[in-house]
């Protein structure tokens, strides 16, 4: 029986222009280039420039991916951006994006789900596409995280960056295989009892404030693995597939540690994952579709390949997504 599925039709990226390396980071607070190579696989970061927004960094990688799908923006009737650096409080980041972008059609909302929020992003706009709510969607991950570390605390100051990556999604029918093109299965968890053990001390209700970033590192670090070991696992099985028929695995650039867990846990066939968080960090909501776009511009994701993205954080969050190219 035939089903509607959304199909990947482009994909762009943005970073910002200023490189910081771990060299410069040692300049600045009691670290080294050995220690954060060591511990987190990370070598340089980009950061956003004073009087840049997320929402331009979302505008620079929503262009890319538009004219890469050969769309334009009169065609999107759903933008998702998520953020959880908003450019304000209210309106959604995605308002604003709409707006730069000069649309006025459609609906915009932003997705908070920290460094999940890519991925929860294109589960959503899978179901407002598989249900008819909406016929083609820019999906946009952009954080500034940056903005949000305490410059002094060389816990976390080391880890996270800036950048921002999109796709465009469209509805297409399809023969309603298990091969067909598009998002297959998505699995998306939370489990609030871990909220304390990353997150942001501000906030509108408690302080008026934005706040800085805390994080009980090992803490996130023992959870990460398993967590998103079930979710890919839950969805190959949704999906009737193997570990070993993925042509790529995607995830969340948050370390390399956790990257080589997961790969050797579930058994990945070696180099089919994609990594760029040596030189992108993690860039929170941003950090998958900045890999995947890499991926695709140099040729190693082509259509047709079956690629899963997966991601974990704040939250927690976590969740998994397959998308046949
Ligand atoms: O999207 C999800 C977001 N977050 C993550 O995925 C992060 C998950 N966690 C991690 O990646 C790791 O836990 C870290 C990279 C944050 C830390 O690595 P670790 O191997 O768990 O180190 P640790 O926290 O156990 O710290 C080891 C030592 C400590 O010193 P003592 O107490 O053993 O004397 C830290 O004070 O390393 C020290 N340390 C540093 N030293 C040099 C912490 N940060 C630094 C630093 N440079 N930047």
């Amino acid at each position: 029986m035939t089903r509607i599925r959304s199909v990947v039709r482009g994909t762009g990226s943005y970073l910002p222009e200023k490189v910081l390396t771990n060299d410069d980071l040692a300049h600045m607070v009691e670290t080294s280039d050995e220690w954060i190579t060591q511990r987190t696989g990370i070598k340089e970061r980009h950061i956003i420039a004073d009087g840049e927004n997320t929402s331009d960094m979302a505008v620079a990688a929503a262009r890319e991916a538009l004219e890469r799908a050969g769309k334009t923006i009169e065609d999107i009737d759903l933008i998702l951006v998520a953020t959880t650096t908003p450019d304000y409080t209210f309106p959604a980041t995605a308002s604003i994006v709409q707006n730069k972008l000069g649309s006025s059609h459609g609906m915009a909302f932003d997705i908070q789900a920290v460094c999940t929020g890519f991925v929860f992003a294109v589960a959503t706009a899978d179901n407002y596409l598989t249900s008819g709510m909406a016929k083609c969607a820019l999906v946009i991950g952009s954080d500034c995280m940056s903005r949000i570390l305490d410059w002094q605390d060389r816990s976390t100051c080391v880890l996270f960056a800036d950048g921002a990556g999109a796709i465009v999604l469209e509805a297409v029918e399809s023969p309603g295989e298990p091969d067909d093109r598009g998002v297959l299965a998505s699995t998306l968890r939370t489990d609030g009892r871990h909220w304390h053990k990353l997150y942001v001390d501000g906030g509108v209700s408690r302080s008026g404030t934005a706040g800085f970033i805390h994080m009980e590192g090992r803490e996130v670090f023992k959870h990460a693995v398993t967590m998103i070991s079930d979710v890919v696992v839950d969805v190959l099985k949704k999906s009737g597939m193997h570990i070993d028929d993925l042509d790529w695995v995607v995830p969340h650039q948050a370390n390399k540690r956790i990257i080589d867990g997961v790969e050797k846990k579930l058994g990945i066939p070696a180099g089919k994952v994609v990594v760029t968080v040596d030189r992108h960090a993690n860039t929170s909501a941003a950090s998958v579709p900045l890999a995947l776009h890499e991926a695709v511009k140099d040729g190693r994701i082509k259509q047709g390949d079956y690629v899963m993205i997966e991601a974990m954080g704040g939250g927690f969050t976590w969740g998994a997504s397959l998308i046949r190219w």
